[in-house]
Formats: C-alpha cells, sequence, structure tokens
C-alpha cells in the first residue's frame, strides 16, 4: 500500500467472456450501478461462446453500459475516483475491448486506471451486497458484513475451478485447481449432451430439479495430488447416454472458449426423444457437488472452524448452496444471486480491496495490457 488515499467511486469494467459489464461501486462494498448486458442468446446457437462473435458484441456494447451504469449512479466521470478493468485472464479479443475502452476514458480523464485479475474480482465478490439496484449508505450499514479473514474461497466459473486460502484480498494461497474442465464447464458439456441449451449451468439445474440424482452412478476421478478432473465425468455422462441408445450420443463436443465453433453444433438441439434428461442431469450435478464438496472437507479439516467462501457462476446453484450448508458447522458465504456470474462490480470491488496507489511513474495506467493467459 502507497500513501495514495484509496478512491472513493470505482467505475468497474468487464469484458472477459460473453457478458460486457459496467459498473460503480463505492469503497469496495456499496453498489450504486451494475450493468451486465449478456451475450448468452447470441451465443446460445453454438452450444459455447464464439471468441469472435463475443469480441464484436462487445466492441457494440462496452460504450453503452458504462454510460448506463453512470446514469443508474446518477454520477457523471468527473465524479469517478479510479478506473478498474478485468485484463486478464479470459478470451484475448474480448479483453481487449475492455481495456482499451478503459485506457480511452484513463486518457480522457486522467483518472487512474489498474487492471484487474477476473478471480480477484470473484473474491471480492463477497464484500458486495446489493446487484443491480441503486443503494443508499444507510443500507449498507444495514448489510451482513462480509467473510471473516482469513477464509477459505471456492471459485468455481465457466473458466475455472479453484480452492484457495484467503489471508486477504492481497494475499492468497492456492490449495486446489482443475487439471482440465472447469465445473462451470462441466455443466455446459452436459447440457448439450442432454440438449439443454447454453448457458448450460441454469439448464442443467432445472432439469435437474424434477430428477432422481441417484439413478445413474457418474464418478468423477480423484487425483494424487488433490486437484480436480472433471473432463472424464463428461466422458461418464456421453456413455451413459450412448448406452440409453439416444440418438444425441455423439454431441458432447462443441465450441470450446478459444476455438471457433464446429458445424455439428451450430444448433441448440431439442432433449433426444425418451432420454431420462432429469435424471441424468440430476446424477451430474449431483456429481460435481459431490467432488466441490469433498474436496472442500478435506481441506476444511486442514483450516478447522475458517468460514468458506463460494464463488463465480456455480455458485449460483441451488443443489451446491445447500449440500455446503449441510457439509459444514461454519457459514457458508456466497455473493447474491445477480454477482455470482460474470460481473463489473466485483472487479470494481477488487481494485478497490487491492488498491496500491497509480502507477508508481504517475502515469495514467496506459500500460495495463489485455493477458489472457493471466496466472
Ligand atoms: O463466473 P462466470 O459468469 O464466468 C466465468 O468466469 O467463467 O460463470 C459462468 C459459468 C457457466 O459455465 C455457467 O453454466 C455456470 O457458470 N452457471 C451455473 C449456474 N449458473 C451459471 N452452473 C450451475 N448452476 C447454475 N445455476
Ligand atoms: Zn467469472
Amino acid at each position: 500500500m502507497t500513501a495514495e488515499p484509496r478512491p472513493r467511486l470505482v467505475l468497474g469494467i468487464e469484458t472477459s467472456c460473453d457478458e460486457t459489464a459496467a459498473a460503480v461501486v463505492e469503497a469496495g462494498r456499496i453498489v450504486h450501478a451494475n450493468v451486465v448486458a449478456s451475450q448468452a442468446a447470441l451465443h446460445a446457437p453454438f452450444g459455447g461462446v464464439f471468441p469472435e462473435v463475443a469480441s464484436r458484441q462487445h466492441v457494440r456494447d462496452v460504450s453503452y453500459v458504462v454510460e448506463a451504469a453512470l446514469d443508474a449512479a446518477q454520477v457523471r466521470l468527473d465524479d469517478i475516483d479510479a478506473l478498474a478493468v478485468t485484463n486478464g485472464p479470459g478470451l484475448a479479443g474480448a479483453l481487449l475491448v475492455g481495456v482499451n475502452a478503459a485506457k480511452g476514458l484513463a486518457l480522457a480523464t486522467g483518472t487512474p486506471l489498474v487492471g484487474v485479475h477476473h478471480l480477484a474480482g470473484h473474491l471480492a465478490s463477497q464484500w458486495l451486497h446489493a446487484g443491480g439496484v441503486v443503494i443508499t449508505p444507510a443500507v449498507a450499514a444495514a448489510a451482513p458484513p462480509p467473510p471473516p479473514l482469513p477464509h477459505l474461497a471456492l471459485i468455481v466459473s465457466g473458466g475455472h475451478t479453484e480452492l484457495l486460502w484467503v489471508r486477504d484480498l492481497t494475499d492468497v494461497t492456492r490449495l486446489a485447481q482443475t487439471r482440465d474442465d472447469a465445473a462451470g464447464e462441466a455443466f455446459d458439456k452436459a447440457a448439450r449432451l442432454l440438449g439443454l441449451g447454453y448457458p448450460g449451468g441454469p439448464a442443467v439445474e432445472r432439469a435437474a430439479a424434477h430428477g432422481d440424482p441417484d439413478r445413474f452412478a457418474l464418478p468423477v476421478a480423484r487425483t494424487d495430488d488433490g486437484d480436480w478432473s472433471f473432463s472424464g465425468l463428461k466422458t461418464a455422462l456421453a456413455r451413459q447416454v450412448e448406452r440409453l441408445g439416444a440418438t444425441g450420443a455423439a454431441r458432447g463436443h462443441g465450441a470450446a472458449s478459444g476455438d471457433a465453433p464446429p458445424p455439428d453444433v451450430s444448433v441448440a438441439d431439442a432433449p433426444p426423444p425418451d432420454l431420462p434428461v432429469a435424471d441424468l442431469a440430476a446424477s451430474f450435478q449431483a456429481a460435481i457437488v459431490r467432488a466441490l464438496v469433498e474436496r472442500l472437507r478435506r481441506a476444511h479439516a486442514a483450516h478447522p472452524g475458517a468460514a468458506i467462501a463460494v464463488s463465480g457462476g456455480v455458485s449460483a446453484n441451488t443443489a451446491l448452496r445447500s449440500a455446503l450448508a449441510a457439509a459444514f458447522d461454519v457459514p457458508v458465504w456466497c455473493p447474491p444471486l445477480a454477482l455470482c456470474t460474470d460481473n463489473a462490480a466485483m472487479i470494481a470491488a477488487a481494485a478497490w480491496h487491492r488498491w496500491t496507489g497509480p502507477p508508481p511513474d504517475g502515469g495514467l495506467g496506459l500500460d495495463v495490457d489485455a493477458d489472457a493467459t493471466l496466472g
């Protein structure tokens, strides 16, 4: 931390994947505006995010969402003390749009700009307590406190599955991660196999609500070092679908992040006839939840009494939330539903919590670069 005073109002921008988002957040906690333009409908026909389509849509939307956030917060650019933008990890072209928009604003206004690691944003989302609404400081004072530190943090999203020991938001140690598919990515692939559309997580959750989670045994591989591996689970589901003789058995490959979608996923299919979609979805969801809870249980045994904080798109999943609440005798913190999936309020909050002042050369942060593989 330098002697630089922390900014009060931060304008955050997030374009790392398929949400174009801008938000105005006060003191890392009070959400004055949270605007998210989701591209989900655009990517749905491909069964996954089509990177080039994402970049082009970010270009169309980014100025609009920034203006909408300022309007909703009833502030002007002059009132903003700092700018924050996700500069990685994510889709290279998509990140570039947000980073360049933020640099343009920094250059035009002289406002300090900081690049934010996307996962630091998910961690900081626990400090926010209102999404998509303008709230007052009085409301903020009455809001529940953020999770105590240190805590165990599970980030489960479309791009990441990470278990972290968070001493504070600038001092984090990774305890486990996925070796292959992220949990959200696994949900998206399962949804494609089952003909449930995109984004897959909410679709699988809806289908699973009417299903029997014990009908199909879908194991998640255990690894020696305690990392997760979810790619085998997708294969197990594909085999099960094949065994059931469904025509949708070959739907397991599609638009992975960074690839153009192959022609066979150009249409989000209807569920194949007679496939027990609800039972398959419920069994699949239960397998993911089990694997997440089990690993967290081991980590918690090593950090007894520590609070647990879960964030990222998959933390919106009700089955996961219930299983976590049942598994631990400590509070399990989850962001409000609207702040589980990607948004810019969490980016603004992370910038505030990690604030170290403008770049040491006194520049405007124009050296912030998009980095798709930011570690
Ligand atoms: O955090 P996020 O918005 O983006 C990334 O940083 O990747 O997470 C998106 C992921 C998608 O894979 C989506 O299917 C999943 O979160 N997701 C869910 C649910 N809502 C979103 N997965 C399971 N259950 C949900 N309710
Ligand atoms: Zn995310």
